[in-house]
């Protein structure tokens, strides 16, 4: 019998590579970047399956140009804001993705980036490299103390909850927002307080929501307003949550204190964003999930994903299961 085919558009780590080259006739994508828009469009023809990256418009218009075989479109991350998910249920098409395998490393990542802004580290690193660490002196790179602070999650699922299990080692007192709590399981002492409260009482600001049409630009003008000039905001989630060009304005004013973002718009950020000057501001390439298990895992779970979409099968990780009640009913 044959093979089942598939485009995948990256290069996979080895634990989802060998379940999908087993399963599937594959065409694997292994340039370092990613396809352009017209290669995508070109190779999804007639294919029963597709894997893709967050780098990866997914759209009606790719669907249509895959034909009426698409049983499936596996996303490897947990965030799917690049495939349009609504497009692909009005084709009965189940969109997975990859959540829980990559909580810790991003709560990790989320942890090392508040430090990092919160006592410069970065800061001191430049000043090291530059010649400018002329002697030890009490004030040299003051930064913000954590036993004690108000840690605020904006947004309180798996990552926004291992973020304030570390935060409790650490002797933090965290709020947070979210549209559809659950309640804190013991070690996730936190209260829930309206978006108002979180910016006014936090310390620091970390971003753990999806983006949405509600949560777009969240993190604009008059929300930093809200925050205290002493605040350090963290971005793990993902850019265009935050305003990119009035968090330059309260940075370089130094209205708060300092941000560090794992994502930005766009991405890459090109190297002469405004930004990039600023010696408040850490950036990084967009790694909290980025350690090497965690990336084994999320290969495993995307190729687990579309090799049940290929069986119609109901994929362990599906963002819109009611394309299942949809084909019963
Ligand atoms: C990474 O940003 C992900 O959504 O997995």
């Amino acid at each position: 019998m044959s093979k089942p085919r598939v485009f995948v558009t990256r290069r996979l780590l080895e634990s989802g590579l060998s379940l999908v080259q087993e399963f599937c006739e594959a065409d694997i994508w292994f340039g370092e970047m990613p396809p352009s828009r017209e290669e995508i469009l070109g190779k999804i023809a007639g294919q029963d399956g597709l894997l893709c990256l967050l780098t990866d418009r997914i759209d009606a218009e790719v669907m249509e140009a895959a034909g009426p075989g698409l049983k499936v479109i596996s996303n490897c991350a947990v965030g799917v804001d690049n495939v349009d998910v609504s497009a692909a249920t009005a084709r009965s098409i189940p969109v997975g993705n990859t959540p829980g395998v990559l909580t810790e490393a991003t709560a990790d990542m989320t942890f090392a980036l508040l430090m990092a802004a919160a006592r410069r580290v970065v800061e001191g690193e430049r000043q090291v490299r530059s010649g400018g660490w002329k002697t030890w002196s009490l004030d040299n790179l003051l930064g913000a103390d954590f036993a004690g602070a108000t840690l605020g999650l904006v947004g309180f699922g798996r990552i926004g909850r291992a973020v304030a299990r570390r935060a409790s080692g650490f002797g933090m007192r965290v709020i947070y927002t979210d549209p559809n709590p659950t309640a804190p399981q013991p070690g996730e002492e936190a209260l829930q307080v309206d978006l108002d409260t979180l910016l006014h009482e936090s310390d620091f600001v970390s971003l753990h929501t999806p983006l949405t049409d509600e949560t777009r630009g969240m993190m604009n003008a008059a929300a930093f307003a809200k925050m205290k000039a002493t605040a350090v905001l963290v971005n793990t989630s993902r850019g265009p949550v935050v305003d990119q060009p009035a968090l330059y304005q309260v940075l370089k004013s130094h209205q708060i204190f300092a941000a560090a973002l794992d994502v930005t718009v766009p991405e890459p950020l090109p190297t002469d964003n405004p930004l990039l000057t600023l010696e408040n501001c850490i950036i990084v390439p967009h790694i909290a999930s980025a350690s090497r298990q965690t990336r084994q895992n999320m290969s495993r779970m995307a190729a687990e994903n579309l090799i049940a979409g290929l069986k119609g099968e109901r994929l362990p990780n599906c963002v819109n299961p009611e394309v299942y009640g949809r084909e019963q009913g």
